[in-house]
């Protein structure tokens, strides 16, 4: 990988003159900086964000706050903003509240005490008193993935009563009719907008809601299997189910599978998040994936927009989930 001296040399300039032009630590004459930048390119040199934010005797620090790190989700788009941060300069300080409010009120306060320069709120709920503690504290915040719009904050959430609708209406599609749905917890955002899809492709189809097709989950493995179990003591039970994440459709196929059933022979299933795991288990899980990548991405620059620009905005950005097809959906015969 090439150096702050290679490109000195190139360019035939001291290595504080190549410093001075990617810091724009002080004047640099135009002839100088071309020659530097001329050669950056030619070198395809990256300058080390973080070689400089340490050299420079600064550590420039994101909060990050998620709720339950032993969901995939979570650690998947952790690990998506702690890489992209750290390509700006910026460490992260990794927050796991475990869904627990006092957690959460205290890992607020040890951010504020360490005067991070941001924090990044992904999916947590009830966030409103911590929100207001950093606003009084103008420590800039950009709220992902679950929707609270009660403050002038940005807030980058994925389109989640649309990815409810396609995956219902997948398996409409797929010939089904009595199709069940299991939801995260009532309370959360982005679960109660994708039971609302799911409601809307029904009511679209002519189907009529039966309450008995709907179990009340808790976006981890428990709340899948005891969806199952609530589905198998029917004596008409649903042929197809849409779990509103892959935790709980992991738990479902599980027990399913430990009373004998199999996925999708006896019972299709459709999942939500697409986590590394969906295309490893057997079958693979068809699911509506998320653009973890490009909401870190979004949720980032907004927050460094505000840290380094002062600005102030309060937009609503929404991206599209997309239909991954695997193997565990049927079509009925
Ligand atoms: O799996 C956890 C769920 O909670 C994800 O679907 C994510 O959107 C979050 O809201």
């Amino acid at each position: 990988m090439n150096t702050l001296k290679d490109v000195a040399q190139l360019a035939g300039v001291s290595i504080a003159t190549v410093s001075h032009v990617i810091n724009k630590t002080r004047f640099v004459s135009d002839s100088l900086k071309e020659k530097v930048n001329k050669a950056m390119e030619e070198l395809d040199y990256q300058p080390n964000m973080m070689a400089r934010a340490l050299k420079m005797g600064f550590q420039k620090t994101i909060g990050v706050i998620v709720p339950d790190c032993t969901n995939p989700f979570f650690a998947e788009i952790s690990r998506s903003l702690d890489q992209y941060c750290f390509s700006k300069g910026y460490n992260i300080i990794l927050c796991n509240t475990n869904n627990n409010i006092e957690q959460q009120a205290s890992y607020t306060n040890m951010l504020i005490s360490k005067k991070v320069d941001g924090v990044i709120f992904i999916s947590s709920d009830n966030t409103d008193d911590d929100i207001s503690k950093l606003l009084k504290y103008s420590i800039p915040i950009v709220i992902a993935d679950r929707t609270n719009r009660h403050y002038n904050i940005d807030n980058i959430v994925v389109n989640n009563e649309k990815g409810g609708y396609e995956a219902t209406k997948y398996l409409l599609k797929r010939g089904f009719t009595k199709i069940g749905c299991i939801s995260g917890p009532a309370f959360i955002s982005s679960s109660s907008q994708r039971v609302l899809g799911y409601k809307k492709a029904l009511k679209e189809a002519g189907i009529k809601i039966n309450e008995d097709f709907i179990s009340v989950g808790d976006f981890h493995f428990a709340g899948g299997i005891s969806g199952a179990y609530k589905f198998l003591k029917l004596s008409n039970r649903p042929e197809a189910v849409f779990a509103t994440n892959d935790m709980m459709a992991l738990g479902f196929i599980n027990t399913l599978s430990n009373e004998g059933l199999e996925v999708p022979r006896d019972i299709s299933v459709i999942g939500y998040d697409d986590i590394q795991l969906a295309k490893f288990i057997s079958p693979k899980l068809t699911t509506i994936s998320q653009p973890l990548e490009e909401l870190a991405k979004i949720a980032t620059d907004l927050l460094l927009d505000k840290i380094n620009n002062k600005t102030i905005s309060a937009k609503l950005i929404t991206l599209d989930p997309v239909l991954i097809e695997r193997d565990s959906c049927s079509v009925k015969k």
